[in-house]
């Protein structure tokens, strides 16, 4: 297990791009961390940058406080799968695998037996003489993690371990990286920009934008208490009611809401409410906004409506599949919230 510490890392590729900035990151001891974030923010570039494969422009990174910074890729044991992971497709699956324990110098018999255990491990026990021309794309990228995992690395890297898989394997792939790691506890850093995937494979998520980390935290808190507007947006919040702090909570042009926690860290200008964290109000007098629905989508397993308030705020709400046929467009009701669901931003 190894802890990784990222210190105002920075890099300037030519063309004066600054892919990160000052990244400041400390990554959890054996567990997995998730790079998330938008195309071109920078995760990729911080990836190889940790494997040694990419020097920054300036900055530290320590592995257990150790500088590691001026070790080289193959003797800083922090290995990377590539989001295009390539095989050698004139080896077979063992010698794919087996390819980093043979430049290492171990003799065959003792990296047979290894290879045999991880491909176990990725549960391709038995595929040693395949070609990966006669592998599936999953297999694939099985053997692509078994060759990083062979050599006991510090520091797992994997760039995009889903984005070439379909919907089925992406989940069979997702399963097995959380056993693999559960077993290891190889420090694992994932990078990716589907929140979802980031919040289901990861213990911690750091979120990126324009080659910095916005807010870092367990997954819940993305969806409980995003920092900023654009945190709350990228993990799907899409309420946003303009106003200011007063009498213990927050008023709004469509009425005042009492608030479980005020926050000190900053000047609220908007209250976010999450589409799922509204109900239909029954007794309830404060909290509520009265609304008129403009919009509705029944969506299989749960419904969507789309609401104006009275000052033409529009509310979007996720219910259950069976409120699909509760209200139709044009049609008045109230909704509720409580002040536990109420965050500021
Ligand atoms: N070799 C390079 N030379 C110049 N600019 C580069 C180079 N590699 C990446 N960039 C730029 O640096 C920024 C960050 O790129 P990076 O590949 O790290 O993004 P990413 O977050 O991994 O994106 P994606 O999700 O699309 O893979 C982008 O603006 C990109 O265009
Ligand atoms: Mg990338």
């Amino acid at each position: 297990m190894t802890k990784v510490s990222i210190r105002k890392l920075n890099k300037v590729y030519s063309g004066n791009v600054a892919a990160v900035r000052d990244l400041d990151l400390e990554m959890a001891d054996g567990k997995i961390t998730a790079l998330l974030g938008p195309s071109g923010c920078g995760k990729t570039t911080t990836l190889k940058m940790i494997a040694g494969l990419l020097e920054p422009t300036a900055g530290d990174i320590l592995f257990d406080g150790e500088s590691v910074v001026t070790i080289s890729a193959e003797k800083r044991h922090a290995v990377m799968v590539f989001q295009n992971h390539l095989l050698f497709p004139h080896m077979n699956v063992g010698e794919n695998v087996g390819f980093g324990l043979r430049m290492a110098g171990m003799p065959k018999a003792q990296r047979r037996k290894k290879i045999a255990q991880i491909l176990e491990l990725v549960q391709l026990g038995g595929y040693e003489a395949r070609r990966p021309s006669q592998l599936s794309g999953g297999q694939r990228q099985r053997v692509a993690l078994a060759r990083a995992l062979v050599v006991d690395p510090r520091v797992l890297l994997l760039d995009e371990p889903l984005s070439n898989l379909d919907a089925h394997l992406r989940d069979e792939m997702r399963a097995l990286i959380l056993r693999v790691q559960a077993r290891t506890n190889v420090t694992t850093i994932v990078v990716t920009h589907d929140q979802e995937e980031a919040v289901i494979l990861a213990h911690e998520v750091a979120l990126m934008f324009a080659g910095q980390v916005a807010q870092i935290g367990e997954p819940k808190v993305f969806y409980d208490r995003p920092k900023t507007e654009k945190v709350a947006r990228f993990f799907g919040g899409t309420n946003f009611i303009a106003g200011k702090l007063e009498n213990e909570g927050f008023l709004t042009e469509i009425g005042h809401f009492a608030l479980d926690q005020i926050r000190s860290d900053i000047i609220p200008q908007a209250l976010t409410i999450r589409p799922e964290n509204l109900t239909f109000a029954t007794d309830q007098s404060t909290n509520i906004i009265p609304v008129t629905v403009t919009d509705k989508l029944f969506a299989g397993t749960f419904t969507r409506y789309q609401f104006a308030a009275k000052d033409g705020t529009p509310i979007q709400m996720t219910t259950a599949a069976s409120d699909a046929d509760r209200f139709n467009i044009g049609e008045h009701t109230t909704l509720y919230v409580a002040p536990s669901k109420c965050w500021l931003v």
